[in-house]
């Protein structure tokens, strides 16, 4: 298994060009599903996440190509996906896969919409909260769909077809709010989502499904309504920049002190975090060029923060902020409150000398002066990244194991950071 060895100390200095939203990706992945045309999707990143849905959804007999790079293109550009759904072969996502990458459960939406059937397993477990899909389910049954759970598969049958409804969702979700907007684009009359997740990313796949021919309005806002059309056409959908890739660099920046010029972030996707960050003692300007993230000299300030849903600070962000308030000069206090289990990263960046109290669901982290190199290790993608960050920070040699993580969902992490000057190097094997 690879690892990442990482010598800290060094200031960050440059530019690093932020990729394609893993989190967009995925679901217009899965929106692809939605018509026999071919759906095309420009600015994808290349992430072990992206081969791993590309491999899932030619199970159910989608064909996707990579387009080959254009003339032009730079070394970091996001890569063209071309979509085939034209024949759906097989409606059963099996627990093999869907236990391997919990959003492919995602596929239950359009699969309904177009076949009238769905088997999809239930996720499982999970390293950052018991993530269940009852919300989901809710979703679909408020779209007139039978729902059977049996053998640890979610049977759902819409033999005659979705029918628009009034879906109220008690908690603010992400997937089930992906999992409604897909299912009533294609059902018959209109539906309203009622506390809807507002994230950018929502707003990513309506804006694509409605260029499909689709018709949401209020993707954004906690009320979306779709009107359901009989069938959506091909289209062509350039995927939004990564705010949480563009979050976790700025942070990366904070903590080493450095300028870095994050090129094509957009600030609008992630205020919250950026204010924490000027809070910090960060500089952070915007360009048309995207966002530049300056600290020179002067020490970390401690903050508290509380994770929430879009607009608020987000949970994606949240053991990367962890990181950079290990050294900050006081005390600072983080609340989790979307996963119930996301401190993992609490206990390995304990080993790079930073004082963390976990009580309950809130953090308190006692800025210390240094940070130590050590061997660390995390079971979740944005808490190895933390680990990175706190490395790039630390004195001496850090080695990162189960690198798998960060391929999930930073494309070229080491190159992006090797190139502002950061001693970070992976090793094979
Ligand atoms: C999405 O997960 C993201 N994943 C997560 O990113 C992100 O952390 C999360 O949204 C919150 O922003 C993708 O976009 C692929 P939710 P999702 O449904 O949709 C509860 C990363 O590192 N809930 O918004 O699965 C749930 O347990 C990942 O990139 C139910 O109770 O998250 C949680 O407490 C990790 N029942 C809360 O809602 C349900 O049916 C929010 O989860 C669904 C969710």
């Amino acid at each position: 298994m690879d690892r990442i060895r990482i010598v800290g100390g060094n200031t960050l200095n440059g530019s690093i060009p932020i990729s394609g939203a893993k989190n967009a990706a995925l679901p217009l992945m899965i929106a692809g599903l939605l018509t026999d045309e071919k759906l095309v999707l420009e600015n994808v990143p290349r992430l072990a996440d992206v081969s791993l849905l590309q491999r899932i959804l030619g199970n159910h007999g989608i064909d996707i190509t990579v387009a080959g790079k254009r003339r032009g293109d730079d070394a970091y550009a996001g890569q063209t996906l071309e979509i085939d759904a034209r024949v759906i072969v097989d409606t059963t996502a099996p627990y093999e896969l869907v236990s391997k990458m919990r959003a492919s459960f995602w596929v239950i939406g359009p699969l309904l919409a177009r076949m009238g059937e769905a088997k999809v397993s239930l996720p499982g477990g999970c390293a950052i909260g018991t993530r269940p899909v009852d919300l989901h389910i809710a979703a679909l049954e408020a779209l007139g769909t039978e729902i059977e759970i049996d053998g640890g598969y979610v049977l759902a049958r819409a033999p005659k077809g979705l029918k628009g409804g009034r879906i109220v969702f008690p908690k603010v979700t992400v997937g089930a709010t992906h999992t409604a907007l897909m299912a009533a684009s294609l059902a018959d009359g209109e539906t309203t989502i009622e506390n809807a997740a507002c994230e950018p990313e929502i707003v990513d796949v309506a804006d694509c499904i409605n260029a499909m021919g689709g018709r949401i309005e209020g993707a954004g806002t906690p009320t979306i309504r779709i009107v359901g059309v009989p069938r959506l056409r091909g289209a062509r959908h350039s995927v939004l920049p990564d705010r949480i890739e563009t979050g976790t660099y700025a942070m990366a920046v904070a903590m080493t002190g450095g300028d870095v010029l994050l090129s094509g972030a957009r600030a609008d996707l992630l205020d919250s975090a950026l204010d924490t960050l000027r809070e910090a003692g960060a500089e952070i300007t915007v360009s048309n060029e995207g966002l530049r993230v300056r600290r020179n000299g002067a020490g970390l300030a401690p903050v508290e923060v509380t994770t929430a849903p879009f607009p608020g600070f987000p949970t994606d962000l949240q053991a990367q902020l962890m990181a950079l308030t290990t050294m900050a000069s006081g005390t600072s206090r983080i609340t989790e409150t979307i996963f119930e289990n996301r401190f993992m990263h609490v206990q390995e960046l304990a080993r790079l000398g930073a004082h963390i109290q976990l009580d309950g669901e809130t953090a308190t982290i006692e800025g210390v002066e240094r940070l130590k190199g050590a061997p660390v290790m995390a079971t979740d993608l944005r808490a190895s990244v933390s680990l990175v960050i706190g490395a790039l920070a630390a004195e001496g040699e850090s080695m990162i194991h189960r690198v798998y993580h960060l391929d999930r969902g930073f494309e070229r992490l080491e190159e992006k950071l090797s190139a502002c000057g950061a001693e970070i190097e992976r090793i094979a094997g």
